[in-house]
């Protein structure tokens, strides 16, 4: 992540549980010169909602406006909302449900980073990380089910991959990565939460400093790659 002169953190995604505490622990690390925190329902210029192209790129020129982002974390995603959740066989299927999905954990990323890698220092080694998850692994899927999340999450993983290659040709040193973050209490997993062994239900300030570690040791050949919150790679 290192770069010449000053440099800001985003991080997208802001009022989540582990977005919010992304946010909180790089105000405190004091790293950045400005950390900008994004969310569908902050105001103004940090209003940006995913499923709205436009309030990407007006939060991206705001952020154009100071310091370049040499850390950019998008920490949004779906699994429930309201009646709808994750699939447990096909006849769940429904299209709508299967399309906020795609929209929200993998097309929604890929604009931000169509709209914030090219602010990006074209030197140093600055991180692009999105937040996805080990079901989005195809090699790693044994138990099925949950057709949508799944799904979504390998679209997620390969725009990564296909960004990082992309991204190569602009700095030769940019990090793209895909991260897992363990099993979190947060609104996302609370209704799913019954069959985690005890121990591994992590805090959200503990995942967000988890993560920052890895984020930390990434190097430059991770790019492309999906890493879990110890910093092991998970094979797409
Ligand atoms: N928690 C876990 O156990 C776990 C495990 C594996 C992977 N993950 C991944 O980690 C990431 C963070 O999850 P979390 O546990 O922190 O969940 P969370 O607390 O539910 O946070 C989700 C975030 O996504 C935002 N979001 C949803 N739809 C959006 C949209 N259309 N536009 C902008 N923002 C939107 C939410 O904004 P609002 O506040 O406006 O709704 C919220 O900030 C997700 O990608 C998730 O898939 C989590």
């Amino acid at each position: 992540m290192s770069g010449a002169g000053k440099t800001s953190a985003v991080v997208i995604g802001a009022s989540g549980g582990i977005g919010g505490a992304f946010e909180a622990a790089l105000v405190e690390e004091g790293a950045f010169d400005i950390v900008h925190g994004f969310a569908r329902l902050r105001s103004g210029p940090y209003r940006l909602d995913l499923l709205d192209e436009a309030s990407i790129a007006a939060a991206a020129a705001h952020v154009a406006q100071g310091p370049a982002p040499a850390l950019v974390i998008v920490a949004t995603g779906l699994l429930h909302e309201g009646d709808l959740g994750p699939e447990k066989a096909l006849r769940d299927l429904d299209p709508a449900w299967l399309s906020r999905l795609y929209a929200v954990n993998a097309i929604g990323p890929a604009l931000v980073a169509k709209h914030f890698l090219p602010l990006m220092p074209r030197t140093g080694s600055p991180v692009f990380a999105a937040l996805s998850a080990r079901v989005g692994s195809i090699s790693d899927n044994r138990l099925g089910g949950w057709h949508g999340y799944r799904a979504s999450k390998a679209a997620l993983n390969m725009l990564v991959r296909n960004l990082a290659i992309e991204e190569r040709r602009r700095n030769d040193r940019a990090i793209v990565v895909a991260l897992h973050p363990g099993t979190v209490d947060t609104a996302l997993s609370r209704p799913f939460q019954g069959n985690v062994q005890p121990g591994r239900l992590f805090d959200a300030e503990r995942a967000a400093l988890q993560l920052l570690d890895v984020i930390e040791e990434l190097k430059v050949t991770d790019s492309g790659k999906l890493f879990d919150y110890e910093g092991t790679e998970i094979p797409f």
